[in-house]
């Protein structure tokens, strides 16, 4: 290998680095979410937020899991796309003074990070599946679930509790 070989050569170090972006993704995530809870007025959302900040705590420990499971010490690695999306976040949501259109802003932006946490995983177990980690793939199966869930109670919050009606109105 020279000086200037790539690091990702084989579909293995593909999912590695994959596991490693979302490993980061959830830690950023985990700092993100604490000022959403306080910036949220309606409670079902700030409950929302809440339930889902402990269930990502517990995704990283099952992705520290998924490392030790294939032998490799749980480390991340920058990814610049959920870094973008929570910097978005925070910045329209300071841009914001009406409490009521606030609300409706933390859960468009809450979506696009599980939409995200959705997308990456659904990758991650194919691969995994595809090179034979089947030891694997019921952790990152059981996040994937979660972030599913998330996203639906964050329709629910928008379209049945009255958030979206309220800022619109
Ligand atoms: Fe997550
Ligand atoms: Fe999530």
């Amino acid at each position: 290998m020279g000086l200037f070989s790539k690091d990702i050569q084989t579909m293995e170090d593909m999912l590695l680095h994959g596991l490693r972006d979302i490993y980061y993704a959830e830690q950023q995530i985990t700092k993100a979410l604490p000022t959403m809870i306080e910036q949220a007025t309606n409670r079902d959302l700030a409950a929302g937020l809440k339930a889902h900040l402990e269930e990502t705590q517990k995704q990283i420990e099952r992705l520290d899991q998924v490392f030790k499971k294939l032998g490799e010490k749980p480390s991340g690695i920058d990814c610049p796309a959920i870094d973008g999306l929570i910097k978005e976040s925070n910045e329209t949501a300071g841009e914001i003074a009406d409490k009521s259109v606030l609300d409706a802003a933390i859960i468009a932006n809450a979506q696009a990070v599980e939409h995200y946490e959705i997308a990456r995983y659904g990758t991650l177990i194919a691969w995994a599946e595809e090179l034979g980690h089947d030891d694997i793939v019921r952790f990152l199966t059981t996040n994937l679930n979660e972030e599913k869930a998330a996203n639906t109670k964050l329709n629910t919050v928008a379209l049945r509790k009255g958030v979206n009606r309220k800022a619109a109105s």
